[in-house]
């Protein structure tokens, strides 16, 4: 297990990177003249033209990050998606300050990401956490609530108090060798939350659970952000992501496609969506023909209106058959939606760019156009 001991309230993680410490002398010591965080406002995280390039063999380097800019909110849930290799986890070693940055600024807490401080104050789940595997689930907890300065009756009941949020208690006895990969997450939560963080940043926190399991971490998710706390979550799973998040980023091969609330980056679409119950069989048939698609579930027809008819008479339609409507309007795409749509329209971007230096007898790609460029190990990992 690796621990980076100035890192409070973090669970070890489990791959990549090696474990040397080193700073590049070139960077500003803490409360040095760098670059300053945005003042008086309430960005909890601001990431500033943060770029991030790995050595890799043969003496090349991969951009893992391209100059980043975004801001988290007081408050919020915000969630960096993106498909595997785009960046996302980089980003948050970042903000933590496992890794140095090859361009930009980061600053958490109004502070630089190595700041002990500001690390007091955070609270990191990383993907696929590992723990020692002789330890059971409250070993673990009170192994890193011991780390964060908890003692004796206070660790107890931190300890509970965790184990009990989420949904360990009555497994609290489990070794880590014999714990679930679910089991091993909600372990790897309670132990990000041990010192009562202002933030906590998640790596794809619902990787490897169930659906109920990762229901419980989303409704989670929701409490820390009622309770106060600043939740930034990294994550592919869209679904997941879109029920709760108030913003979200898209990243795609480190590049930032989409920045905003939610609402704002998933479009209105033209189509119009129709459910009814107690529909008659030949009100069904005319809405089925007004339809591009049609279907019913659990008693409920749902029909998609065909562009070119007209949504209203197909609610006509609906009321002359004595049918009941559930559902009516314009559909909202979803994420998954938005983010194909980003990243097609970025790839026919890159096409037209390597077209263009096809025709200029310019060179040609290094990561040879793949999302995900072979990493060597030890790059320049903090
Ligand atoms: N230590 C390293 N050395 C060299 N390259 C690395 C290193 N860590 C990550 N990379 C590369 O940087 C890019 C971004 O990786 P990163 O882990 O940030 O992606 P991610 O979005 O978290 O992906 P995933 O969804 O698979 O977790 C990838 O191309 C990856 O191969
Ligand atoms: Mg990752």
């Amino acid at each position: 297990m690796r621990v980076y001991p100035e890192v409070i309230g973090v669970a070890s993680e489990s791959s990549g990177g090696t474990d040397t410490l080193e700073r590049p002398d070139n960077l500003p010591q803490d409360g040095g003249q760098g670059p300053v965080p945005v003042v008086g406002t309430d960005t909890v995280i601001e990431c500033r033209g943060l770029t991030k390039r790995y050595r890799v063999a043969l003496g090349y380097e991969i951009e893992a990050l391209s100059s980043l800019d975004l801001q988290v909110k007081r408050g919020e849930i915000f969630a960096i998606v993106g498909p595997n290799g785009s960046g996302k986890t980089t980003t948050l070693k970042l903000l933590l300050g496992l890794i140095f940055p090859s361009e930009g600024d980061a600053f958490i807490l109004g502070e630089p990401p190595r700041s002990r401080r500001a690390k007091r104050r955070i609270g990191f789940v990383p993907e696929g956490p590992f723990f020692y595997q002789h330890m059971n689930g409250e070993e673990v907890v009170r192994f890193y609530g011991r780390l964060c300065g908890l003692r004796g009756r206070d660790l107890r009941a931190r300890t509970d108090e965790l184990l009990k949020l989420v949904g360990m208690s009555k497994r609290r006895d489990v070794v880590m060798s014999q714990c679930s990969k679910g089991m091993v997450q909600r372990i790897g939560l309670a132990s990000a939350l041990v010192n009562d963080p202002d933030v906590v940043l998640m790596d794809e926190p619902t990787s490897g659970l169930d659906p109920i399991g990762a229901h419980e971490i989303k409704e989670l998710t929701v409490r820390l952000r009622d309770a106060g706390k600043t939740v930034l979550l990294c994550s592919h799973l869209l679904e997941q992501v879109e029920e709760v998040c108030d913003r979200i980023a898209i990243l795609h091969r480190g590049s930032r496609l989409a920045y905003g609330p939610i609402d704002e980056i998933l479009q209105i679409t033209d189509q119009t969506e129709l459910v009814a119950i107690n529909v008659s069989e030949d009100a069904a048939r005319q809405l089925a023909a007004m339809s591009s698609e049609s279907h019913t579930r659990a008693g409920e027809l749902h029909c998609m209106i065909k562009e070119d008819a007209d949504p209203f008479q197909a609610l006509d339609v609906v009321r002359q058959g004595g049918g009941e409507l559930l559902r009516f309007g314009r559909v909202r795409e979803s994420l998954e939606d938005a983010f194909i749509r980003a990243v097609t329209a970025s790839a026919r971007e890159d096409a037209a760019i390597s077209t263009d230096a096809a025709d200029t007898g310019g060179t040609a790609d290094m990561t040879g156009g793949s999302d995900e460029a072979t990493a060597e190990e030890g790059g320049e990992e903090a």
